[in-house]
């Protein structure tokens, strides 16, 4: 840690390694203070290399060097140097076997990087520079080698003792412990290294690959919680078949593992063969888990092992090529929802996640490429950029070359590429052969940041009984990038006669700044469905009247872009209220949205979950990202006011469709239960929001009390709103549900949320409290996210008070989390940094917070560098 500016790490100055390694054996005695680790590396000269220095320099953070043995002879304190988290070695010769002795002190790690300890348990995270932590190596992700994992641990105290790739020897070691030697076949880079040793419980499968082979299926998680991986585990088969069905991905180590920790700075990791995953992403039960939860479960099981191949047998030759994997796997676990559950909503929530995080990313200080050109700390840069727009990237390459040609390219790249590592450029060659297509021009979505905006005007021309769409795109400028060129892009249309038929459906390829497109045999002026399906990350200016977008909303044949119709007429509604709202008029909802919404709630051919998504209002942070200067008061006081005055009117229909949806049957998680369940939870926040008291009583606390052992997805729909308002039922219900559930930790993150987003005055003096309860653990992420992630994110009314008071606390939150956990003090900081986008007087106090943790002695690199990016 340091605090004057750190250095940046430039694209540019990418150069192989001078040396590599071939082979890597690990040697590690666990002890109850700190760890001995052996490493055991053959090195060898990189032919690639473009210096002929005989020095070797390898990268160590906190560990304590005790012995370097080069070809078997003890090197003394002239032969090598450290300097900086570097072991500098000099006059090696051409091929030397290396052997190093470091000790760690896992039990004293909290920045959850290396080797740590959760609850007892010992386990390690290695992506980006966690090995490093843990011995001095060359920690490149194109530093690909072999590795043997030999642990020595107590038998009692941690039996169960893992690795990557397979077990090939065990034994006993003296009276008190044991030891296992994994070996993994593959080669691979030292980020996907992995260790677990704990007293775990197993719950075991199998599944038969495609080419007959058997694989064991193992999850491990703490004692007492075996009866929830059920779910997990039918995902993790479900996940592994649908590989092969859809890319031809077949699993290639005879053992795929998961752990589950409690300590987890991430979702989950896809070390080779022994994925580590954060609990709340592997534990369901009905009762603990909602149906979100049991979603992202599986959507995260299938990401991870997506990963196998798309990450681990192609990885990628530096960290700016990130989205290589990342964008790609999130493309791979996308469609693996679509295919799996319902298509349209999965592509309604891949592109809420967009729109909520990463356009606010484009138009704010930090906006980056979907391939960055530099940065300070990698961490920083797991971005909703170069994960989510990065994925779309890659389907917009399948939108422009079609679904069968993609597959070829993708099955280019991994034969072309196995065992490599290599670029995002490799991947576009892969995709430009294999269709012919040159992707010159669309390359630019790698390098240039900034969401594009697509302005659109269309003609009809009646005698010629031709229809034309004019396209002019622009970028705005992003941070060192003033000028952008325009972008090659996929634009999905469908145009529909006034009758709702669709007359026609193309993919337009736009590539000029202003386009013209013409359309003949179009017999009469029709009403265009434009960018189906999102089929590119853009912003879509075109008037439509209220009218043509409740006509959408009834009749386009793409379900997502009647969803889409109706997030632009919410949208427009709302705002225009929040125009009124700032210059005190009375409010007032346009006649229309009502019957439109009734009208929706009687379309029972729609899929129920779908529904469930239409009748959800734009979220807050969707609408900030259409203001200029983001009035979060006007937001709010507008949202709920709609959000009341539609329950007021349409108070039968909701009770009605309620009442047909509600079911005590137990809780199934499947497409049709699910809908079920969303579609009459969505009414109950409608009718929560009315004053009607014995309403509340008979719906919602009924709901609640039935639910609150049994059905968590009801539980928390039941007392959400009762939570969220003053209500004089607040504290009865927080009481009695933590009661119900305080041994549970994920649940308890679910009561800590709802009182950090709640809209009470006092909401910020209750988390204050918080942080001193029984309950919270500055330490633990899990809980992090959840009390402060939530208050900061979810509640912007209460984090932004115009006194400042959420600022100064999260500040202080931030500066102690920079002590403990870099990384995590880092995601917490953001909030903070799109401060540009407030009014004056909010401003000077973020900025204030800002300076105050930037002169701060000792600012993690990961810090420094957010915010000194969001002050410039
Ligand atoms: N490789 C990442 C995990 C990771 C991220 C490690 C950052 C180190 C630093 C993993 O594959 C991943 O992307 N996990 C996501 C979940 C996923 C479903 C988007 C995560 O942890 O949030
Ligand atoms: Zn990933």
């Amino acid at each position: 840690m340091k605090n004057i500016s750190p250095a940046a790490v430039y694209l540019k100055d990418y150069t192989p390694s001078d040396y590599l390694i071939d082979t890597v054996d690990l040697e590690f005695e666990l002890g109850e203070t700190s760890t001995r680790v052996k490493s055991k590396l053959t090195v060898r000269e990189n032919p690639a290399s473009l210096s002929s220095a005989k020095k070797l320099i390898l990268n160590g953070e906190n560990v304590l060097l005790k012995t370097i043995l080069l070809n078997g002879k003890e090197l003394t304190k002239t032969d090598f140097k450290i300097q900086e988290n570097k072991l500098i070695i000099s006059a090696v010769p051409a091929k030397f076997e290396l052997e190093i002795h470091t000790l760690i002190k896992p039990q004293e790690n909290t920045s959850l990087t290396g080797l740590y300890q959760s609850n007892g348990n010992f386990c390690t995270q290695c992506e980006a520079h966690g090995f490093s932590h843990i011995t001095y190596f060359l920690d490149r992700p194109d530093m690909m080698a072999c590795y043997t994992t030999t642990i020595i641990a107590d038998k009692e105290k941690y039996p169960i003792l893992l690795s990557n790739g397979n077990l090939v020897a065990s034994g006993s070691l003296g009276k008190d412990k044991h030891w296992v030697k994994w070996e993994d076949p593959f080669k691979k880079p030292c980020y996907l290294f992995a260790l677990v040793a704990g007293d775990l419980e197993r719950v075991q499968d199998e599944f038969i690959t495609q080419s007959g082979r058997r694989v064991d299926l193992h999850i491990y998680v703490e004692k007492g919680n075996k009866h929830k991986c059920e779910h997990a585990m039918q995902a993790v088969k479900k996940a592994m078949k649908w590989d092969e069905d859809t890319f031809g991905r077949e699993y290639d180590l005879d053992i795929y593992m998961i752990v589950a920790v409690s300590d987890f700075n991430m979702g989950a990791m896809e070390n080779k063969g022994l994925n580590i995953f954060n609990t709340k992403y592997i534990l369901a039960s009905p009762e603990t888990a909602t149906d979100d939860d049991f979603l992202h479960v599986e959507s995260v099981i299938a990401h991870e092992y997506c990963h196998n191949w798309s990450g681990n047998r192609v990885t990628c030759r530096d960290w700016f090529q990130l989205s290589l994997k990342e964008g790609l796997t999130i493309f791979r676990d996308q469609t693996f929802t679509e295919d799996t559950m319902s298509a349209a909503v999965a592509r309604i929530h891949a592109v809420n996640d967009l729109r909520n995080s990463q356009f606010g990313e484009d138009a704010g200080p930090l906006a980056h490429p979907v391939r960055p050109e530099s940065y300070v700390e990698i961490n920083n840069f797991y971005t909703a950029t170069v994960y989510n727009k990065g994925a779309e990237v890659i389907r917009m390459i399948q939108t422009l070359i079609g679904k069968e040609i993609f597959r070829q390219g993708l099955d280019l790249y991994f034969s072309r590429h196995d065992g490599q590592a290599v670029t995002i450029e490799d991947f576009v060659k892969a995709m430009e052969e294999s269709s012919g297509i040159s992707l010159e021009q669309f390359r630019l979505w790698y390098s240039q940041a900034g969401t594009p905006v697509l302005d659109i005007k269309d003609e009809y021309d009646p005698h010629h009984k031709t229809y034309y769409l004019t396209i002019r795109q622009s970028c705005p400028a992003t941070p060192g990038q003033n000028e952008k060129l325009p972008f090659h892009l996929p634009f999905k249309i469908g145009l529909l006669n006034g009758s709702g038929e669709e007359m026609f459906e193309t993919v337009l390829q736009v590539k000029k700044q202003v386009e013209k497109f013409k359309f003949d045999n179009i017999s009469s002026f029709p009403i265009p469905s434009l960018l189906r399906s999102f089929s590119a990350p853009v912003k879509l200016h075109f008037s439509y009247s209220d009218e043509q977008l409740q006509f959408l909303m009834q009749h386009d044949t793409d379900l997502f872009n009647r969803w889409e119709a109706g997030t632009k007429y919410w949208v427009r509604v709302i705002l225009d209220l929040v125009n009124d709202f700032q210059v005190k008029k009375k409010l007032q909802l346009p006649l229309g949205l009502i019957n439109v919404f009734s009208a929706l709630l009687q379309q029972a051919e729609l899929d129920k979950w779908l529904l469930a998504e239409m009748l959800t209002l734009p979220s807050e942070r969707y609408l900030a990202e259409q203001m200029t200067i983001i009035d979060v008061d006007a937001i709010h006081a507008v949202r709920e006011f709609v959000i009341t005055e539609l329950a007021n009117q349409l108070k039968q229909d909701f009770i009605e469709t309620y009442k047909k949806n509600h079911s005590l049957n137990t809780y199934q998680f499947n497409l049709q239960e699910v809908g079920r369940r969303q579609l009459k939870n969505r009414c109950l926040d409608y009718l929560v929001h009315l004053d009607d008291f014995t309403l509340h009583e008979q719906l919602a606390l009924s709901q609640f009390a039935v639910a609150l052992k049994n059905n968590m997805t009801d539980t928390l729909s039941a007392i959400k709103y009762l939570t969220y308002v003053d209500s004089p039922l607040q504290g009865k219900i927080l009481t009695q549900f933590y009661a119900a559930w305080k041994h549970d930790p994920l649940v308890v993150d679910k009561w800590l949320s709802l009182q950090a987003i709640s809209k009470s005055p006092d909401t910020l003096d209750k988390v204050k409290l918080l942080t001193q309860h029984e309950a919270f653990d500055i330490k633990n992420p899990n809980k992090v996210y959840a009390l402060i992630g939530a208050f900061a994110r979810h509640n912007p009314v209460r984090f932004h008070s115009a006194k400042g008071e959420g600022y100064l606390f999260l500040t202080d939150i931030v500066l102690e989390l920079n002590a403990l956990n870099p990384q995590i003090a880092a995601r917490m900081v953001t909030p903070l940094t799109d401060w540009k986008r407030y009014d004056i007087h909010r401003q000077g106090l973020m900025q204030r917070s800002l300076e105050m943790i930037l002169k701060t002695k000792s600012l993690s690199r990961d810090v420094h560098e957010l915010v000194s990016k969001s002050l410039q």
